[in-house]
């Protein structure tokens, strides 16, 4: 059995992939997490006690990240500030978690001589034009626009450093737009869904116009889990189901689902410096290493996803109005 220390694991992705690991292998899951506003514990609820821990810490504490590395065979890194419009609003805290933890994490997995794999994201790429039929790859230059996907891109090129450096057994992925349960409503298909909910009308930035390539969470999970068994010390893989729709599309299929006249929704102001379009090409981690999507149906996913909102009212309601308070006060 294989020790697992999971960095972020109270979160969106990473608690997706907590119970992706218990429920397909034998591993056994200690989570790392600060708890910040991301963080919600009732997303780890009816894991199996004899293989799961929770420890409350922060990445950038080397004490704590020192003591868990001593327990664990291999360590996979998605603690993060993850949200755009939070980062352009206060970018201080996306330089300490997503630098200095990702730092932290380095240094121990250099100690301990752990293997370590960084979760990133496809926008240390920038983005794409939408009449363009390139999508990127694992050769596409780095061009961050955002202060968070700025700090991604300065992770990574740690984890590049300290492999050539010093030997760290690392890998990364660079991953597409998750969607799935116990995504907080501060990103856009939660917002929408739970604005619907509530008899908010959704907020549309700009023109809508933007293409995210959308991939379901548990992909991504098992595209990590590939990466860790199969994956080459050194390497980056790109994760993507190619799941490409414009934001406007995305607001009007939550529309007609939920059986509201696919125009009810408001444009608002556009984020600044808003990436145009993301666009993933995974052939490298299918070829190499035999990794495929199971949610090929975008529409699918997304009604199960509306369904899982519905049913979980408890799980998303203490954040909303606060989430939508910032929003309004950006006149978004
Ligand atoms: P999230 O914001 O939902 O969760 C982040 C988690 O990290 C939270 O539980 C939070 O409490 C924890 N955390 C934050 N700072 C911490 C610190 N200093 N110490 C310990 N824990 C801390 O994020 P997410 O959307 O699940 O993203 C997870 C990872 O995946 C991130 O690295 C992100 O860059 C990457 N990623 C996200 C997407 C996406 O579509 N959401 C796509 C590609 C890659
Ligand atoms: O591409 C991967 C990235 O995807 C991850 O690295 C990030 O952690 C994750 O947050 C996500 O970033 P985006 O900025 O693409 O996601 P977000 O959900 O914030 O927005 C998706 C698109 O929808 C984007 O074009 C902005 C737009 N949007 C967002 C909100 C919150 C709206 O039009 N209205 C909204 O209310």
């Amino acid at each position: 059995m294989t020790r697992l220390l999971v960095t972020g694991g109270a979160g969106f992705i990473g608690s997706n992939f907590v119970h992706h690991v218990l429920r397909t292998t034998e591993h056994s899951v200690t989570v790392l997490d600060k708890l910040t506003y991301a963080g919600n514990l009732a997303s780890l609820d009816g894991l199996p006690d004899d293989r799961f821990t929770f420890v409350r810490g922060d990445i950038t504490d080397a004490d704590v990240v020192n003591r868990l590395f001593e327990d664990a065979d291999a360590v996979v890194h998605f603690a993060a500030e993850s949200h755009n419009d939070n980062s352009l609003a206060n970018p201080r805290p996306f330089l300490d978690t997503n630098i200095v933890g990702t730092y932290t994490l380095l240094e121990a997995a250099r100690r301990h001589g752990t293997r370590y794999h960084h979760i990133s994201t496809d926008e240390v790429y920038g983005d794409l034009e939408l009449d363009d039929p390139a999508r990127f790859t694992e050769s596409t230059p780095y061009n961050p626009s955002s202060p968070y996907s700025s700090t991604k891109a300065g992770s990574d090129l740690l984890v590049r450093a300290w492999v050539r450096s010093f030997g760290v057994q690392a890998t990364i992925s660079n991953c597409s737009n998750n969607y799935g349960p116990y995504q907080h409503v501060e990103k856009f298909i939660p917002r929408q869904i739970t604005n619907v909910l509530r008899g908010i009308r959704p907020k549309l930035y700009g023109a809508g116009l933007n293409v995210r390539d959308w991939i379901h969470a548990n992909d991504h999970s098992s595209a990590v889990l590939r990466i860790l068994d199969r994956g080459v010390i050194g390497e980056t893989y790109l994760i993507g189901a190619d799941g490409e729709r414009s934001n406007k599309e995305v607001v009007e299929l939550i529309l007609t689902i939920l059986g509201q006249p696919a125009d009810a929704y408001d444009h608002v102001t556009d984020r600044a410096g808003h990436d145009l379009r993301y666009a993933i090409d995974s052939t490298k981690l299918r070829t190499e290493l035999g990794w495929e999507p199971t949610y090929r149906d975008f529409e699918a996913g997304l009604a199960a996803t509306i369904d899982w909102y519905r049913s979980n009212e408890p799980w998303w309601a203490p954040a909303k109005d606060a989430t939508e308070a910032f929003y309004a006060s950006k006149g978004q």
